[in-house]
């Protein structure tokens, strides 16, 4: 190991860099190793504007959450959950009510050990390390159960998330396994990665991902994104451009309008 190997869980490969740490060094986090960085830089090269892309995914992380409470949900499940870093659903959303049970649900390891850490002492929310391609393994999980209500509305939350999982996988079927879990008046907040805009330069990062990390990327048109929300009516104004998804201040939205529009964004509601 080339580096302080305290918080790396066992096992893991820190040459082959992950996604999760990929995205936490765009963000400006710690929790990421050389190889990480390399990938990071070469996604820069090939989209120059991501690291802008991913705060405004964030942005939207934080309105989605702070929407779903103005309309009643207190429990959050949120899948690929990633590494923690500034605005963690928990905090915003035990923020703005104590009482919100939150449970966070990533494959990387790195990203389960830190959430872990950063919830000790938090008896409202807790970290798993599951696939998103097992719902029953996740729904079934026995922290899962304990922490949430599944006869009461909950806020599932899978951002940055379906666009590792390819259609031969069957995203739709998977959410229906979700959804059909979720008790009405649950919300669905789902951003994904597209070609709809600026097609080249997300290929060829998506092609530097799949070579050094080994990690497939799918991006997915409008059309396909808005399929994911089966079963779910949308809230208003859609499936859009991640920065048009009621923004709340100049924060959401960015000077660069590739930026603005990189993300599809959606929230449903079961009805
Ligand atoms: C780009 S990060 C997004 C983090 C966070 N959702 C956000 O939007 O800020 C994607 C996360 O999805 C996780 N992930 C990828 N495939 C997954 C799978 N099959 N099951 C669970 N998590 C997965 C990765 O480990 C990573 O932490």
């Amino acid at each position: 190991m080339t580096e302080n190997p305290t918080w790396t869980p066992a096992g893991i490969d820190i040459t082959v860099p992950s996604v999760a740490r990929v995205y936490d060094f765009l963000l400006g986090g710690a929790h990421n190793f050389e190889s990480d960085r390399a990938l990071a830089g070469k996604i820069e090269q090939s989209m120059p504007g991501v690291r802008d892309v991913v705060r405004l995914n964030r942005s939207f992380l934080r309105r989605a959450v702070l929407f779903m409470i103005e309309s009643g949900v207190r429990q959050f499940l949120d899948i690929g959950s990633g590494i923690p870093t500034v605005g963690n659903v928990h905090e915003i959303a035990q923020q703005a009510d104590p009482e919100c049970r939150v449970v966070y649900v990533d494959k990387e390891p790195v990203a389960v050990r830190h959430s872990t850490a950063l919830l000790a002492g938090d008896d409202r929310a807790v970290a798993i390390q599951a696939d998103v391609c097992s719902p029953r393994e996740v729904l079934g999980d026995p922290a899962v159960l304990s922490m949430l209500d599944f006869d009461r509305p909950v806020g599932l939350l899978n951002l940055l998330l379906w666009h590792f999982i390819p259609d031969e996988a069957d995203p739709q079927g998977l959410l229906a396994a979700y959804r059909n879990a979720l008790a009405p008046g649950s919300f669905l907040a789902i951003t994904h990665t597209t070609y709809d805009s600026e097609p080249d330069e997300l290929q060829e990062a998506v092609h530097e991902v799949r070579q050094r990390s080994r990690q497939q990327a799918f991006p997915r048109s409008y059309r396909e994104i808005t399929a994911l929300f089966d079963g779910y009516q949308l809230v208003e104004p859609g499936v859009v451009g991640c920065a048009a998804w009621r923004p709340g201040g100049p924060g959401d939205i960015s000077e660069d309008p590739a930026a603005n529009v990189r993300l599809y964004a959606g929230v449903g509601r079961k009805p």
